[in-house]
């Protein structure tokens, strides 16, 4: 936990963000797995997390907008509790230690807000995504949970976003934790990767150093030799000689402060050199991609700076032709790269996803694309000092994608099929890191883990 100024400046700025009425801010509660008391590892909710601190289930918050009094809900451990778990600190100590004055049983919730409802007060909600919290809304607020997204409150999700993008030194010092565990996963998974080697051995090594980092993955990991594949879960292939091996992998620190980068390396331990001009290509994309990163700067317009050298790479390479920047603004890139440049990062991997990816990454000024490819960009708007940010351009040779639009001889004038066919079982390459936009530019988060072609492989030949 951060110290109690920490939260207590929080949730003093969010009242000045919103007019009137109440805050409801329901924590998560345990998942059971297969039975009630055998749960899934409990993530606190981030929301809860920024404004409350508290990584304990079975609680809420109410903030009163008009009297600014601030009430956390919860129930202190019962005997069974303490035999079953250990000795659990009171709910008002808990309380006390994030600068909150009133702590009241879970049973009081349902009052306090009938009493708001009652009296015609605004009750601010956010968009729920667990159907636990779906369940309590319903029972306090009486709105189906199919209604609750609609009826959530847009002033407070702004004023949330407004907070959250821009990121404090400690939650900057926070997510720099994370950047060891996150060097170290993807460097033991460089080391292992060789022929005969499962894909779920490496994933479950990996999984283990987010572990042992006194934290968790910030998402499943993405570990695959079918990296074409943008979010391939499953871990189940044998590695062979001449394949590459994606890795999208993050940690979270015990604070659930995330990392999120990929690596791509050739399973043989050398990059063929069809398999290296295309890690080149994605590799100057990216780099190009983060020089341009700057306060002021759209990052839709980061974006298409890195497609564009992608597509130029691309047409070097005879895949593409015709004009570069006519092929990327008609879209005829997105058969090699169907996703987004990045996104925001903090306390979610895709921070504040849960609020509406187009609160957080558009705004009045810079709209989504309704463009396959780019209308997947999750972040768009301008950048601000603080903000932080994944940059992962990727090529990828999508078998399925490929046919559809060879058949309908889509962007016909930019795209060389017949090259490209030659490709097909090549797999995906991405190259990601995160970034802190700085007042003059930015900053790379972390200790650097090997990119470049040379440094990939002899990070894998020092087994
Ligand atoms: N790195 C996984 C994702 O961005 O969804």
């Amino acid at each position: 936990m951060f110290d109690k100024t920490t939260y207590t400046t929080r949730r003093e700025k969010l009242k000045t963000l919103l007019q009137d009425g109440i805050v409801l801010l329901p924590g998560n509660v345990d998942v059971p797995m297969n039975y009630k008391s055998n749960t899934y590892r409990f993530r606190q909710d981030s929301n809860f997390l920024y404004f409350f601190g508290l990584d304990q289930q079975g609680l809420a918050a109410i903030i009163d907008l008009d009297d600014g009094s601030e009430t956390i809900f919860g129930d202190d451990a019962s005997l069974d509790d303490i035999i079953w778990m250990g000795p659990q600190p009171s709910l008002k100590s808990r309380a006390e230690a994030v600068g909150v004055a009133h702590a009241e049983s879970l049973s009081q919730l349902s009052d306090r807000v009938a009493d708001a409802h009652a009296k015609g007060r605004k009750i601010h909600f956010l968009p729920p995504y667990r159907a636990e919290n779906m369940l309590l809304l319903e029972e306090l607020l009486d709105i189906k949970p199919a209604e609750q997204k609609g009826k959530a409150s847009v002033e407070l999700i702004k004023a949330i976003v407004q907070l959250r993008s821009v990121k404090e030194p400690a939650e900057i010092i926070e997510i720099e934790k994370a950047m060891d565990v996150a060097w170290l996963m993807h460097n033991t998974a460089m080391k292992m990767a060789r022929p005969g080697v499962y894909e779920h051995e490496i994933a479950g090594v990996v999984e283990g150093i987010a572990l042992s980092g006194n934290g968790m993955l910030s998402f499943p990991l993405i570990l695959s030799v079918h990296g074409e594949t943008l979010h391939n879960h499953s871990h189940d292939n044998k590695l062979e000689g001449g394949q590459l091996l994606l890795m999208d992998g993050g940690a979270e620190t015990a604070m659930h402060y995330a990392t999120d980068h990929t690596r791509t390396m050739p399973v043989s331990g050398r990059f063929s050199p069809r398999q290296k001009d295309i890690y080149e290509i994605v590799f100057k994309a990216q780099v190009e991609a983060i020089n341009a990163i700057r306060p002021g700067v759209t990052f839709k317009s980061i974006h298409m700076l890195a497609a564009e050298h992608l597509a130029g790479g691309l047409k070097e390479l005879g895949l593409m032709k015709g004009d570069v920047k006519s092929a990327v603004e008609q879209g005829a890139h997105a058969l090699f790269m169907p996703h987004g440049l990045g996104h925001m990062m903090g306390l979610d991997v895709h921070d504040m996803e849960d609020l509406g990816e187009d609160y957080v990454g558009y705004d009045d000024e810079v709209k989504r694309s309704e463009q396959f490819g780019t209308a997947f960009l999750r972040l768009g708007r301008k950048l601000q000092q603080g903000f932080v940010l994944t940059v992962e351009p990727g090529i990828y040779f999508i078998p399925a994608l490929f046919e559809k639009w060879q058949q309908e001889k889509k962007f016909a004038d930019f795209i060389n099929y017949d090259k490209v066919k030659e490709y097909i079982g090549f797999g995906g390459i991405r190259i990601e890191d995160d970034i802190l936009v700085t007042k003059e530019g930015y900053r790379v988060l972390g200790k650097p883990i090997p990119k470049t072609v040379a440094d990939v492989e002899a990070t894998m030949r020092a087994k």
